[in-house]
């Protein structure tokens, strides 16, 4: 992050790492109109990735507004949205449930031609402790690569698949989380994309890695045993602890990331608690 650009005026931001993330204190985001205010909330989106607000009190209608700031509402395949609001589905765990939604490390739906380029969630229930999320810098992990390695990874085109390692579809995988509200599609297999897996991000001009275990299944132009190997090495380390930060959630915080420079991954550390989470996409962006 750069010392030398200019301070927030109508925001407090507290870093919550040294790698990424930032609370964005000071602000109600529901009666928020100032222009001013959310330049700036979009300028510390750019430079902290995963922007956090705590204490909101955000409505369906709030969140879909909140989210026009960033983009275009997307619609995620596998699961049905709230009544009103198809954009919007739940992510939820019953205390009886021991999988949960997000569990390794990812970027979102990277599966399909445009995918997300923010992803907002937003908290309703949440355990007592534990059910955080972790993210991680992409840019910087790709930063830290070797010469020899970033001219290797700059020439590489992921195939990115919503089947990958789950048999029977992603849909099949959902219907096992009991508390989702699963779309009666089994077509997880038409959902395949080649994506740069250096990716440049269009608003920093800087690129970061975008391939993951659970979504990228090989490099265009190698085989799966082929490309394995170099899958594993970037998994690695783009999570590295110095990469991540960890984020608390509690009922009213909202969560934005920037799905073009960073991967999340949620922890399944709260059996016998509930955790209901509100998740909206937007911005649909090609990937280059
Ligand atoms: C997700 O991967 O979109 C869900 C993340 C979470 O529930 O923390």
């Amino acid at each position: 992050m750069d010392a030398h650009r200019p301070k927030y005026q109508s925001i407090q931001v507290l870093p919550l790492a040294g790698a990424l993330g930032a609370e964005l204190l000071g602000v109600n985001l529901k009666t928020l109109e100032d222009t001013a205010g959310w330049k700036e909330i979009h300028r510390a989106f750019v430079e902290y990735s995963v922007i956090v607000f705590r204490d909101q009190d955000l409505a369906p209608a709030d969140l879909m507004r909140v989210g026009a700031k960033f983009g275009e509402p997307c619609h995620y395949p596998f699961v049905v949205g709230m009544e009103g609001f198809p954009y919007i589905f739940e992510v939820v765990k019953e205390p009886a449930e021991t999988r949960n939604f997000g569990g390794a490390w990812h970027s979102d739906t990277t599966y399909l031609r445009q995918p997300p380029l923010a992803t907002l969630l937003y908290a309703v229930e949440t355990p007592s402790h534990g059910g955080d999320t972790l993210f991680a810098n992409t840019r910087a992990a790709y930063d830290a690569l070797s010469e020899g390695m970033r001219k290797t990874v700059d020439t590489l085109i992921g195939v990115n698949s919503a089947e990958l390692k789950y048999g029977g579809g992603r849909t099949a995988m959902h219907k096992k989380i009991a508390g989702m509200k699963i779309q009666d599609t089994e077509a997880a297999d038409q959902y395949l994309s080649e994506h740069p897996v250096a990716r440049t991000h269009p608003e920093t001009g800087r690129k970061a890695l975008y391939a993951s275990r659970g979504h990228t299944t090989h490099f265009k132009g190698m085989t799966e045993e082929e490309s394995a190997p170099l899958i594993n090495f970037l998994a690695q380390h783009q999570t590295r602890p110095e990469f991540t930060c960890r984020m608390r959630w509690a009922p009213g915080t909202l969560t934005v990331w920037d799905n073009r420079c960073t991967q999340h991954n949620a922890i399944n550390d709260y059996h016998g608690q509930r955790r209901r989470m509100r998740r909206l996409t937007v911005g649909a962006q090609t990937p280059s």
